[in-house]
């Protein structure tokens, strides 16, 4: 492998600020495209097109046809989420930076660094005896919606033998794993409105009411410091883990001190009482506040009572739980909870369901094979907090999917300083290279 010159091409997608929530990134979005059709013609691929939009297009080829052989449908994405805080930063986030054997750049982990891997480890490999089909989407950050699309129209782009997805991290450095469920995600707006306009606080102050307080009451309610969420309802369709999978997840290398000293970094953790942490990130749904808006916020003061607020909110869903019943569950919560003389209301802005993937399949075999062979360890199950949307209409093309990756629990996603280690970028190249020969030789 040739390290430099591979880590120039990854720097050279790292610098395109492919920000998809940003309409102000739209050509970004569409240059990173571009930088994937074109890796896509290098590796002798044909049937290259942009499907959906011609701002987020998601990216679609066909490898060089191999009579006989099995097809291998690659999925990940070249969007990344905005890199704000940028005083946060020790490099700036789209000038991909070398220290300690770590790039850091957004997108570096999520996902681009992973793509990278999955398009490289083809010509690393001796271009294997598989029939590849690419769809690299730009829309994953911000709810796959043109994807959702494509593929309700042309579902027989699904055809294949198996799906891979490498866009996760391994459970710890040196411990593989393979993905069994990821969360569903309920995103939404909540506006809490009070009046017909702002108000002089010194003047109405004591009398009037104001739409930040309501907000915060509001938000309030619907979370307590318990952990608990009271959007009625909520929780019926959560199952526990079974007791296999706890079993298991004990002996998984995860420490919960450890977690909270040297990745939350906070003082203390905090969720459901009672539930170990591990049940909390994977097997219960969460409540999360993003950001609030409305009011004063500029520098300097005023002396101001808000009409409006909003809070950008979201939900994670675990197995069992319906996005659209989520989100009937989340407007009449938000109704019960405000009183009668605030105007709240609910906009939806994304969602997706969870996924549950069953691991039954000898396709699983060889990737576990692959990353032993590689990295001395095989993969272990776990389940996925996150989220990637269009997993669950993978799903329903029947081929099963590996949901895997290259990442490691530090890489700081959406966070300031993403990084990925070097190392892992090398070990993931060679993983996918020889997932990719034992599938051509083992499934045909
Ligand atoms: N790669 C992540 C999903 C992920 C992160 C899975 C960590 C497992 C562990 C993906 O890019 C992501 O961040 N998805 C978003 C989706 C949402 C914006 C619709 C997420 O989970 O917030
Ligand atoms: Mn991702
Ligand atoms: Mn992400």
């Amino acid at each position: 492998m040739n390290h430099e010159r591979l880590l120039a091409e990854l720097s050279a997608f790292l610098r395109i600020p492919s920000v998809s929530t940003l309409p102000a990134h739209d050509a970004d979005c569409r240059r990173a495209a571009e930088w994937v059709a074109d890796e896509l013609r290098g590796l002798g691929a044909h049937d290259i097109q942009f499907l959906g939009s011609d701002t987020h297009p998601v990216v679609w080829g066909r490898g060089p046809e191999v009579p006989g052989a099995p097809t291998l449908l690659l999925y990940g994405h070249y969007d990344v989420q905005p890199p704000d805080p940028l005083d946060e930063w020790t490099t700036p986030p789209f000038a991909p930076a070398l220290r300690d054997g770590r790039i850091y750049a957004r997108g570096a982990a999520d996902d681009k660094g992973q793509v990278f891997c999955l398009l490289k480890a083809i010509a690393e490999g001796g271009r294997p005896p598989v029939n590849f089909r690419f769809l690299i989407e730009g829309e994953e950050e911000f709810g796959s919606k043109v994807l959702f699309d494509v593929l309700a129209r042309e579902p027989q782009r699904l055809r294949a033998d198996a799906v891979l997805v490498a866009d996760m991290a391994y459970i710890a450095p040196g411990w593989p794993a393979v993905y069994t469920t990821l969360r569903g995600i309920c995103y939404a707006e909540i506006t809490v409105r009070t009046a017909k306009s702002d108000l002089h606080s010194g003047e109405y102050g004591g009398a009037a009411p104001n739409a930040h307080e309501e907000l915060c009451r509001l938000l309030g309610r619907l979370k307590t410091a318990d952990g608990k969420i009271h959007v009625p309802g909520l929780y019926a369709p959560v199952r526990p883990p079974t007791r296999a999978e706890r079993a298991a997840w004990r002996k998984l290398p995860f420490k919960e001190a450890d977690f909270l000293k040297r990745r939350v970094q906070a003082r203390a953790l905090t969720g459901l009482k009672g539930a170990p942490v591990l049940e909390r990130l994977w097997a219960l749904p969460t409540f999360e506040i993003h950001g609030i808006t409305g009011g004063f916020a500029g520098t300097g003061a005023k002396t101001v009572i808000p009409a409006e607020a909003t809070a950008k909110v979201s939900l994670r869903l675990v197995p069992a739980q319906k996005l659209t019943t989520v989100q009937k569950q989340l407007a009449a919560a938000v109704k019960k909870l405000a009183p009668r003389y605030v105007d709240a209301r609910v906009r939806f802005l994304h969602g997706s369901d969870p996924a549950q993937i069953k691991l039954g399949h000898p396709v699983f075999g060889l990737l576990d094979q692959a990353f032993k062979e590689t990295v001395g360890r095989g993969t272990v199950p776990a389940r996925a907090g996150g989220s990637i949307p269009v997993v669950p209409a993978l799903a329903k093309g029947g081929a099963p999917i590996l949901l895997t990756g290259i990442g490691l629990p530090d890489d700081r996603l959406h966070a300031p300083d993403e990084k990925l280690d070097v190392e892992q970028l090398w070990d993931g190249i060679r993983v996918f290279s020889r997932f990719y020969e034992l599938f051509g030789i083992e499934r045909r």
